[in-house]
């Protein structure tokens, strides 16, 4: 490249510094991208590229105006782009040789804070790792709000996992040799090497476990560095310590559908959805929070809980909250735009509006008894805050900070005179149409204003020859002529002077306050704190009047006793009344259930159902039963078998066996484990087999409550071996040929499955149905001989050596050589077929009988 103009120069000097991010570099009204930015930028913004320069210098360019910027500027983040913006440091009037530049902010992923970017009722996280040589440190900020969480976890690849799988996460920082380590896709990642606490952010964490010190003190760097103003909103780090949470992995998160139905992806149809009755942005987001991170420590979770009562025994006091918190906005992320120094008016006006809440919200709170009023107590009232907003700003200020009509009259002096100034214009300027009028005749004169020629008095072309001579004209339109006088212009230029300098009063005055309110920050989010958990309390509360949920108690002895217990989300997806409810009891003597019955009877609702109540009580809310005695779960694994788990569409058998390799290594006699339908992944016999090597190592050695549903008939002979193992059964029963389902889960094995009555029910064409029950008829007289409960017999011995079982096996099929037709029907798997593929099936099948018969 041969010379490059100056200001190019200054371009890759400062490019050179933000290698990894878009630069918008500021050319008067424009944001342009240069270079490979240029071309990149083009195609995923959808913009035309020119070139700047001439001949082989020219460089690739493309631009966006700056006042649509933003707009741009999030399509880019939400594709996981960085932005580094780029600004005029100095007036280009009065600047000598290239206007200064500078970057003012990096916008990345994770710590963009305004636009449609940010969702209300989600939090977007920013995380920063710094891996040890057994464990790693973890930080996890969300910059709108400035909350962050900190902790150490084992380096293994399960907790790698559960922090990099976190819902809402946008960005990873690291540092460069744990940048090439981490298995991340479709993630931006970041690096900062600085990975000690700025001295200044000191106060943010008070504890010194050294992977926490140097992650969290990345983060504050990167943050530092890329946001390049005040951070003083970040709130001091909250130490998460495990031992006082439920843990619960990605898998077990999804396969219940805690936040997400597993479907659609979507809220309504998740446990979140169906709590959801809070009242605030902010009361949204802290309920998500505590849905994913249960409790494990029975005096916080039975706080909760207590809260949860009194508002249900308070129905008249609750809609009064209610309604209170209805008016409050989300104080939270106004914090955050007040430290960010992106709020406006209208922004103050909200929090003022929050803060005038306070006091009734209190005062309700110490209505309701002790426990209600540690939360009351806890919310800082910030009254001279409100007293500062209420005065400062009018009730409906305009968006933009730079216009004039924010400040309340008489909140200072010089603004009002201004404002005298201009009113007193304004009223001149009506009496001027009314004196004019009597003075010249002229009934249709108008005093007006626009901005190219300021204010005038218009009169129509019919009555132009009644005009008196000292008038001036300033334009002539149509049917109307506009004038000017001395008088006019003089007391126009008197009220444009005194509306400029408002405009600059008042712009000064903001800043003032806005400085102001800063030195409330803390305070905001302390209020916001109580405010939103409060929130959440209610809402537990009005799901559980609405949905008749339970108190839930808590055992010491580890007993599990549920009683008309129901599936909260699955109940409220089939008609009122429809829900069979199951009972369920598990205690030291009797803590593995093995649950048979036909596909679609209802077994992993039934597990889920189990699962769902313990996270909701250990959350703090009621529970759907009639009555609910549980254990404390330390940990929850769900394990769906890779046949069932087609929803996510990508669980194979491997990734089923290495996750409850996980569950096996990690369960505590705490835990609850529900194993559904494992090793239904691979042939027959191995899944049999694995199943029960899993169930007789849990049932040895975890000795975890445990759930755990099979088609394996055989398993259920284990009962008799292992002795804390016991059978239930969904019972169906069959009526002239169809199946019914009745949901009940009973003591006792299932007396036979129904596959293909269920396979009825999905409308298969009637010759694959007919064809499939001579097949089973056929099958059961060949195959089931040995019985299934001495086969299981030989299965238990020879379990240690599979050698000799393969073999059998292979003399089995050799002995009745079965056609391959009859080989595929049989493993078919009639349940995920669509009529489609059953018709193409079976003229497949024609089509080689056809052929054979032929050839
Ligand atoms: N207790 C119940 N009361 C009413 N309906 C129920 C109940 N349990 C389950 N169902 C209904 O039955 C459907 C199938 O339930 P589920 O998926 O639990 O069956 P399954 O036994 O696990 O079947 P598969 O063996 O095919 O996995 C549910 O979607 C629900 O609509
Ligand atoms: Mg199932």
């Amino acid at each position: 490249m041969s010379k490059q103009t100056p200001m190019m120069q200054q371009y890759f000097r400062i490019k050179e510094e933000h290698e990894d991010a878009f630069l918008f570099f500021r050319l008067g009204d424009f944001y342009e991208l240069f270079y490979d930015d240029a071309v990149l930028a083009a195609r995923v913004l959808e913009i035309t590229l020119t070139k700047r320069g001439k001949g082989d210098d020219a460089a690739p360019m493309c631009g966006v105006p700056y006042h649509s910027a933003e707009s741009y500027i999030t399509r880019l983040v939400e594709q996981g782009y960085k932005i580094a913006i780029c600004e005029q440091t100095e007036d280009p009037a009065t600047a000598k040789g290239v206007v200064k530049r500078d970057v003012v902010r990096v916008i990345t992923p994770g710590t963009v804070m305004e636009g449609k970017a940010i969702q209300a009722e989600e939090n977007q996280y920013i995380l920063s790792l710094s891996i040890g040589i057994a464990q790693m440190g973890y930080a996890r900020t969300d910059l709108s709000t400035g909350e962050t969480e900190v902790g150490v976890t084992d380096r293994g690849d399960h907790e790698m996992h559960r922090l990099l799988h976190m819902d809402g996460l946008k960005e990873i920082v690291v540092d460069e040799a744990a940048g090439s380590l981490l298995p991340v896709v479709g993630m931006t990642m970041s690096i900062e090497m600085k990975e000690e606490i700025p001295s200044h952010m000191d106060h943010l964490y008070d504890g010194n476990e050294p992977l926490i010190r140097k992650a969290f003190g990345r983060l504050l760097n990167y943050l530092t560095h890329t946001q390049k103003r005040s951070l003083q909103h970040m709130q001091p780090a909250v130490t998460h310590i495990h031992q006082q949470h439920m843990q619960m992995d990605v898998h077990t998160r999804k396969n219940l559908e805690i936040i997400a139905s597993l479907r659609e992806r979507t809220k309504s149809g998740s446990l979140y959805g169906l709590l959801d009755f809070t009242k605030t942005a902010m009361g949204s987001r802290r309920l998500r929070k505590w849905i994913e991170q249960p409790l494990y420590n029975q005096s916080q979770i039975e706080a909760r809980i207590q809260m949860v009562s009194v508002f249900l025994d308070n129905p008249i006091e609750r809609r009064t909250l209610q309604e209170a918190l209805q008016h409050v906005y989300d104080l939270e992320r106004l914090a955050g735009k007040v430290a960010y120094g992106n709020v406006n008016a209208r922004e103050l006006v909200q929090l003022r509006k929050s803060l005038q809440q306070v006091p009734g919200i209190r005062a309700l709170l110490t209505e309701l008894g002790d426990a209600a009023n540690e939360y009351g107590k806890n919310i800082e009232e910030c009254a001279p805050l409100e007293v500062l907003l209420r005065e400062a700003f009018v009730d409906e200020p305009p968006i933009s900070i730079k216009e004039a009509g924010m400040i309340r009259a008489g909140y200072n002096e010089q603004l009002d005179t201004y404002r005298e100034a201009t009113e007193n214009g304004k009223t001149w300027l009506s009496d001027l149409e009314k004196t004019e009028r009597e003075r010249t005749g002229i009934k249709t004169l108008k005093v007006g204003y626009n901005r190219v020629f300021g204010f005038y008095l218009e009169v129509s072309k019919g009555s132009a020859h009644l005009v008196p001579e000292q008038y001036e004209r300033r334009q002539t339109l149509t049917n109307a002529e506009r004038f000017a006088t001395n008088e006019l212009k003089a007391m126009e230029s008197k009220i444009l002077n005194a509306e400029d300098q408002m405009e600059t009063l008042e712009y000064e005055l903001f800043l003032q306050i806005r400085e102001e309110v800063q030195t409330f920050i803390p305070n905001i989010q302390q209020a916001a704190k109580m405010i939103s958990e409060i929130d959440v309390l209610q809402s537990f509360s009005v799901a559980s009047e609405e949905k008749r949920f339970t108190k839930p108690l808590f055992s010491e002895s580890g007993e599990l006793r549920l009683e008309r217990s129901r599936h909260p989300v699955v109940e409220e997806t089939i008609p009122v009344g429809d829900y069979v409810p199951n009972d369920i009891h598990l205690d030291g003597e009797r803590d593995m259930l093995l649950i048979t019955g036909p596909n679609m009877a209802g077994k992993s609702t039934y597990m889920r159902q189990v699962a769902m109540i313990s996270v909701m009580a250990q959350i703090g809310c009621y529970v759907p039963a009639d009555l609910a005695v549980l254990p404390l779960f330390d940990r929850i694994f769900t394990r769906i078998g890779a046949a069932d788990d087609l929803a996510s569409g990508q669980s194979t058998f491997m990734v089923e066996m290495v996750e409850t390799e996980y569950a096996l290594q990690q369960a505590s006699a705490n835990s609850l484990v529900l194993l559904d339908e494992i090793g239904r992944g691979t042939s027959t016999y191995d899944g049999m087999a694995l199943a029960q090597a899993i169930i007789e190592y849990i049932h040895e050695k975890n000795r975890c409550k445990t759930l755990f549903s099979t088609h394996y008939h055989e398993l259920t002979i284990l009962e008799e071996q292992l002795g804390r193992l016991k059978n239930v059964h969904v019972r169906a029963e069959e009526e002239d040929g169809n199946v019914i389902f009745l949901h009940k889960v009973e003591d006792g094995k299932a007396d036979r499955s129904y596959g293909i009555h269920v396979a009825k029910l999905a409308n298969l064409p009637n010759q694959v149905i007919d064809r499939a029950e001579h097949l089973l008829q056929e099958l059961e007289q060949t195959e089931l001989k040995p019985t299934p409960e001495s086969k299981v017999h030989e299965q238990l011995v020879l379990f240690e050596e599979t050698e000799p079982e393969s073999t059998k096996k292979q003399d089995k099929a050799d002995q009745r050589s079965k056609s391959e037709i009859e080989q595929e029907v049989q493993h078919l798997d009639v349940l995920h077929l669509s009529p489609i593929q059953a018709l193409e099936k079976i003229y497949e099948w024609q089509r080689k009988i056809n052929d054979s018969e032929r050839g």
